[in-house]
């Protein structure tokens, strides 16, 4: 392609021999990117990134606002390109440099090498072999959850082997929405709790399912926020914080303390799982933000519950939001200690489009 091999020119040769060689020069610095500025990563990328032709053309004038690509996910295709997978990971990032302190600071894409790595490494814990025994503190009770294993089970008609994300883990025992499934009907899954004492406990039990010791974004990015654990299963985070302010430094206790976070599409990239049977999502109030950070068009899920009585967006922003992604509302579920609302994926959906 003429733009890339112009581009392996020293910098100072094109500015100086072709006037595109600016434009190109112009283009790259005042692009929004996170991206490390390598000239040998930009070079690598150009070559193949088709959309860039059409991008360079557009600068006929300089003075004109220089459009970028349409950034909603913060995904790697989206500043990269559909063939960003095709160079090595580390031209990305050196693994060197990936460290949490730099994927916060800069933003770093959902499906980052860097940020799936640090996941993978720090962020994760394997499931408990089938073979080992549940700690449980009742092991007779059958579904501790409640309500909603039941209601989803009686939509999925008693689906084996299935796989569940259970966001609000909680000890992985107390209200949880996926033992039952787990321990009767061999699924697996992902439990997340950002409650420091809750997930040593949750630890403890031997869930069959991966289990991180984080907080979900509500950005598209990884993110440091400060939690407030003094109200036991009702902890919630209190503000965002940029990993430089008082409250972060000083505040610091055994019930305010800081936490990751990553996107949750971050965590099913770094477990290889974007296949969703049962999707479980309460955590006090960020429900919305966080569903508005995942690209459901690259995840399969098939149900899901949100609590929403402490969102302040409300139930029926959540509805609109899922809607949009080809969700049907199913249900409420309204017990002592639950609103909330089912979801199931309209599965309809394909047939309805090749039908027109
Ligand atoms: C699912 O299992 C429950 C018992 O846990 C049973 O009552 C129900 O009839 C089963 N439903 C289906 C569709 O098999
Ligand atoms: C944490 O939550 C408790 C209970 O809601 C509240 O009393 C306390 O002021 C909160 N702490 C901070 C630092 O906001």
């Amino acid at each position: 392609m003429r733009f890339a091999h112009e581009f392996r020119l020293p910098t100072r040769v094109s500015l100086f021999v072709f006037p595109i060689g600016l434009m190109s020069l112009i283009y790259i610095l005042s692009r929004p990117t996170r991206m490390d500025p390598d000239p040998l990563l930009n070079n690598h990328i150009k070559r193949d990134h088709h959309n860039e032709p059409e991008q360079v053309s557009a600068l006929a004038t300089p003075q004109s606002p220089i459009e970028s690509l349409p950034v909603k996910f913060n995904l790697m295709e989206e500043t990269y390109g559909n063939n960003w997978a095709e160079a090595p990971a580390d031209l990305y990032l050196p693994p060197n440099e990936c460290t949490i302190e730099y994927a916060n600071a800069n933003k770093l894409q959902q499906d980052h090498p860097c940020v799936v790595r640090l996941i993978r490494r720090n962020y994760l814990f394997k499931p408990a072999p089938r073979s080992v025994q549940y700690r449980l503190a009742h092991p007779d009770a059958i579904d501790p959850s409640d309500g909603q294993s039941q209601a989803i089970l009686e939509i999925l008609q008693n689906k084996t082997n299935g796989f569940f994300i259970e966001v609000g883990g909680y000890d992985g025992e107390f209200l949880s929405n996926t033992l039952f499934m787990e321990r009767y009907l061999q699924w697996s899954g992902l439990l997340i709790e950002a409650d420091k004492t809750a997930f040593n406990q949750l630890r403890t039990r031997n869930r069959k399912a991966y289990t991180s010791p984080v907080c979900l974004s509500t950005k598209p990015y990884p993110m440091q926020v400060v939690y407030n654990a003094t109200v036991g299963t009702l902890s919630s985070i209190l503000e965002k914080s940029d990993g430089k302010d008082e409250a972060a430094t000083n505040g610091d206790t055994n019930s305010i303390y800081k936490v990751q976070c990553f996107p949750l599409y971050s965590l099913l990239v770094a477990i290889d799982r974007t296949n969703i049977d049962y999707f479980g999502l309460d955590v006090e109030g960020s429900e919305y933000k966080i569903l508005k950070t995942m690209p459901w068009s690259k995840v399969y899920v098939k149900t899901m519950t949100v609590e929403w009585n402490h969102t302040p967006e409300g139930e029926a922003a959540i509805t609109r939001l899922m809607e949009s992604n080809k969700f049907i509302k199913f249900g409420l579920i309204s017990m002592p200690y639950t609103r909330e609302v089912v979801y199931v994926r309209d599965f309809l959906d394909q047939y309805r489009q090749y039908k027109n």
